[in-house]
C-alpha cells in the first residue's frame, strides 16, 4: 500500500468539521456546516412527512405504526421468541434452542439448528403448492424472456449440484462465480449451498487482476462462468478474462472451470477455447452427472454459505464471510417486512448478483419468501432511456428496489421517458446504496410512484447482511432524505469516537450495539481484521464506518463513509485499491484518491498522482493512467479525473492529508486545522493550478 491506514481520528476530524463530500449532505455539528451547496441547504429545510398509503397499509403485513413497535420492543426484549415465530417458514431440518451465543465479536445465531439453505428458497415453494409459480423471470438485454417456475428452477439447481459433485466439489469447498446477470448465475448460487460449497460471487464488470486475486485468496476449486453476456449490445468476454485470471500462478488451486454457453452465432466475438482437462461446458456436465446426488447437503447453522469481497479503508478487499441460518433469517424476514411481499408481486431488483444486495434481495431473501423476481441483464439505457420502464410495463412490476444514482440518472434523462410507459402496476418503491437526496426522493415518488408507492430508503452493508434502517411502509412515515428507524432486532446508536452516545440533532459515527442475526461472521482468513475494522475503534459495538445523525424523532439520517471509503456510483471503492493500481504504473510514483461531490454519482473520483522525475504530464498520460486503474480493477473504478502534482499535501509524520485533497478536488477552502501540514507551498500550488 502507497499510504498507512488513517486512523479514525482524521475521520472524525473531517467530520465536526463538516467538510464532508457528497449529495446528501445532512449537517454533522450545526446547520451552519461549511461549504455543502444548495443539496445540503434543501436537507436542511427537509421537513416533508408521507404517511403510507391508506390503500398500501390495509394490505401491508404491518400496517400500524404501534404494530411496528411492539414487534421492535418484543424482537429487543425476548430475541428468541420474536426469531422462532419469524423463522418458521424456514425449513430447518433441526431446530434451535439457543438462538444468541455472543462472544464478542464473534455471534453464532441458532446454534443448534440445522439446515441447507436451498431448501428454503426451493424445494419448501416446490412441495408447498409454489410449484408452478414463476421464480424468476429473465429478460436479455436483446428482449429474449425467459421464465422459470419454482419446479424449473429446483431442477436447474439440482442438475448443477450433480454436476459440481462429480468434479469432487464438497462442503466448504470454494467456488468462485463470474457471471452476467442471467439466471444461470442465480442456479449457481444456489448450487453451491445446496452442496455446501462457499459461493464467492465477483461481479462480471471486475477486470481479470481482481477476479485473480480474489481466487487466490479464498483458495477456491472451481469457477463457474459463462462464454460472455450483453451490456449495451457488445459482448463482455468472462471466459475469456477467467483464462486470463488463471494464466497467475496465485490460482492454482483451480481445478475445473465450468462454462454455461449464453451467447449465440451471431457474437461471434464471444467465441472460447475450452481448455482441455480444466473446462467443462455447463449442460454436458450436468448431463453426464446423471448418477451424482442432488440431495441438500444438511450443514450446521453456522456453516459458511459465501464470501463476499468488498473495499474497506485499508489494503485489499476484504472477504466478507456470511454464515447459513441467520443470513437466512436476516434476509427472509427483511423481504417479507420491508417490500411488503405477497404471492401475487413480481419484484424487481435492479442490482447485480455481483454486489449484496443481488445476493441479498435478488436471490436469498425473494426466493426464501416464495416471490417471483424479475432479472434483466443489460443497461438501464439500453437502447434508450425507457428501458426500465417498459420492463416495469411488460412485466407488471409491482415492487421496484433501485439506487439513487440510476433514479438521478432518470431524472436527467427527461419525465418523458417513465411517462410514455403504464407504471400504474408498481405498489412500492426501494432505494439503496448511498444517501438519497430529496430532489431525486420526490422525483422517484411524483414520476415512478405517482404519488401512489410509498418509498423505502434502506440502510445497510455488505457486512450486515440484510437490511437495517428502514420505515416500513405500510407502518411508518417516510421522510425524504432519512433512512428512518431500525428493523426488528436492530439498536442502533449514535456516538463519539469514545463510544459516548451524542444528543439527537448532532452528527457523529452510527454503531451497532448488540448482534443481529446476519451479521458477518468474520473476514475470510483475517480473524484479527474482522476484530480491528468493526470493533477496534469503538468498545464493545459494531463501528458501521458511517456518519449519520438521529433526529428528534428517532430517525437516522445516513450522511456517508467516514474513512477512506468512496460510493460512486453506488459502487464501494476503496481509495487504497486505487492508490495500489496507481502506483503499479511505472511512471507513477505516489498517488491519493478522493471523492469529489457529483451530482449524478454522489460521488466522482479524483486521483492526485505524482510522476518520475523527468516525465512530461500530458492529458494523454492523465488518460493512461485513467485507463490504467480500470484495467487493474474494473471500468467502473475508473477516475474521473486526474491530477498531476509535483507532492502531496503530507503531515510532518508523512501521512497524506487526503481532507485537504478533498477540498481541493471540490474546489473549496479547507477549514479544519492545517497546523500539521509539513509544506504549505504544496497546497497553495494545487490550488494555483485549479485557477
Ligand atoms: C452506503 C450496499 C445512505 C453506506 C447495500 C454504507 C447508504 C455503504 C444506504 C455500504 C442508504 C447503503 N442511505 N447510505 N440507504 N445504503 N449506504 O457494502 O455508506 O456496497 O456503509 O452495501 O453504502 O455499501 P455496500
Amino acid at each position: 500500500m502507497p499510504n498507512g491506514p488513517k486512523p479514525l481520528s482524521d475521520a472524525l476530524e473531517t467530520l465536526s468539521k463538516g467538510a464532508r463530500s457528497g449529495l446528501n449532505r445532512a449537517p454533522m455539528t450545526s446547520p451552519k456546516a461549511p461549504s455543502a451547496g444548495s443539496a445540503l441547504s434543501s436537507l436542511l429545510k427537509e421537513h416533508r412527512r408521507f404517511s403510507p398509503p391508506a390503500a398500501f397499509a390495509e394490505r401491508a403485513h404491518v400496517g400500524l405504526r404501534e404494530e411496528y413497535e411492539k414487534l421492535y420492543r418484543e424482537s429487543l426484549e425476548s430475541p428468541e421468541a420474536f426469531w422462532r415465530r419469524e423463522t418458521r417458514d424456514l425449513v430447518f431440518r433441526r431446530s434451535f434452542t439457543t438462538a444468541l451465543e455472543w462472544v464478542l465479536p464473534h455471534a453464532r445465531w441458532f446454534v443448534e439448528a440445522e439446515l441447507n439453505v436451498s431448501e428454503s428458497c426451493l424445494d419448501r415453494h416446490v412441495s408447498g403448492g409454489r410449484k408452478n409459480k414463476a421464480a424468476l423471470i429473465w429478460e436479455a438485454e436483446t428482449g429474449e424472456v425467459v421464465t422459470l417456475t419454482y419446479a424449473q428452477l429446483l431442477r436447474e439447481v439440482e442438475a448443477l449440484s450433480r454436476g459440481l459433485r462429480s468434479l469432487g466439489v464438497v462442503a466448504g469447498d470454494r467456488v468462485a462465480i463470474y457471471m452476467g446477470m442471467h439466471p444461470g448465475a442465480v442456479v449457481a448460487m444456489l448450487a453451491c449451498a445446496r452442496v455446501g460449497a462457499v459461493h464467492t460471487v465477483v461481479f462480471g464488470g471486475f477486470a481479470p487482476e481482481a477476479l485473480r486475486d480474489r481466487i487466490a485468496d479464498c483458495g477456491a476449486k472451481v469457477v463457474l462462468t459463462q462464454d460472455g453476456a450483453l451490456r449495451r449490445g457488445k459482448v463482455v468476454p468472462l471466459k475469456r478474462m477467467v483464462d486470463e485470471a488463471l494464466t497467475s500462478p496465485a490460482t492454482s488451486s483451480v481445478e475445473h472451470v465450468v462454462v454455461l454457453r449464453r451467447l449465440a452465432a451471431e457474437h461471434p466475438e464471444g467465441a472460447i477455447t475450452m481448455v482441455a482437462n480444466r473446462d467443462h461446458d455447463w449442460n454436458t456436465l450436468c448431463e453426464q452427472a446423471r448418477e451424482a446426488s442432488s440431495a441438500p447437503a444438511v450443514v450446521p447453522a453456522e456453516h459458511p454459505l459465501f464470501i463476499l469481497y468488498t473495499s474497506g479503508s485499508t489494503g485489499r478487499p476484504k472477504g466478507v464471510l456470511h454464515t447459513s441460518a441467520g443470513y437466512l433469517a436476516g434476509v427472509h424476514v427483511t423481504s417479507k417486512y420491508v417490500f411488503d411481499l405477497r404471492d401475487d408481486d413480481v419484484y424487481w431488483c435492479t442490482a447485480d448478483v455481483g454486489w449484496v444486495t443481488g445476493h441479498s434481495y435478488i436471490v436469498y431473501g425473494p426466493l426464501s419468501v416464495g416471490a417471483t423476481c424479475v432479472l434483466y441483464e443489460g443497461a438501464p439505457n439500453f437502447p434508450d432511456w425507457g428501458r426500465f420502464w417498459k420492463l416495469v410495463e411488460r412485466h407488471g412490476v409491482t415492487i421496484l428496489y433501485t439506487a439513487p444514482t440510476a433514479i438521478r440518472a432518470f431524472m436527467r434523462a427527461g419525465r418523458e421517458w417513465p411517462d410514455g410507459h403504464d407504471l400504474s402496476s408498481l405498489r412500492l418503491l426501494g432505494s439503496v446504496g448511498e444517501p438519497i437526496n430529496p430532489e431525486a426522493w420526490i422525483w422517484y415518488r411524483e414520476v415512478i410512484g405517482r404519488e401512489r408507492c410509498p418509498i423505502v430508503d434502506t440502510w445497510w452493508q455488505t457486512e450486515t447482511g440484510s437490511i437495517l434502517l428502514v420505515t416500513l411502509p405500510g407502518a411508518v412515515d417516510a421522510k425524504p432524505g432519512s433512512t428512518g428507524l431500525p428493523f426488528f432486532g436492530v439498536e442502533p446508536d449514535i456516538v463519539d469516537k469514545t463510544g459516548a452516545p451524542i444528543a439527537n440533532g448532532a452528527g457523529g459515527l452510527l454503531v451497532l450495539k448488540r448482534p443481529w442475526p446476519s451479521m458477518l461472521r468474520t473476514v475470510w482468513g483475517d480473524d484479527e481484521r474482522f476484530r480491528r475494522q468493526y470493533f477496534g475503534e469503538i468498545e464493545g459495538v459494531y463501528f458501521t464506518g458511517d456518519g449519520a445523525r438521529r433526529d428528534e424523532d428517532g430517525y437516522y439520517w445516513v450522511v456517508g463513509r467516514i474513512d477512506d471509503v468512496l460510493n460512486v456510483a453506488g459502487h464501494r471503492i476503496g481509495t487504497a485499491e486505487i492508490e495500489s493500481a496507481l502506483v503499479s504504473h511505472p511512471l507513477v510514483v505516489e498517488a491519493a484518491a478522493v471523492g469529489r461531490p457529483d451530482e449524478l454519482k454522489g460521488q466522482a473520483l479524483v486521483v492526485f498522482v505524482t510522476v518520475r522525475q523527468g516525465v512530461t504530464v500530458t492529458p494523454p498520460l492523465a488518460e493512461e493512467l485513467a485507463e490504467h486503474v480500470g484495467q487493474c480493477l474494473g471500468k467502473f473504478a475508473k477516475p474521473d479525473a486526474v491530477r498531476f502534482t509535483d507532492a502531496l499535501p503530507k503531515t510532518r509524520s508523512g501521512k497524506i492529508m487526503r481532507r485537504l485533497l478533498k477540498d481541493v478536488a471540490a474546489g473549496r477552502e479547507s477549514t479544519g486545522d492545517m497546523s500539521t501540514l509539513e509544506d504549505f507551498s504544496v497546497l497553495a500550488r494545487l490550488r494555483a493550478e485549479e485557477e
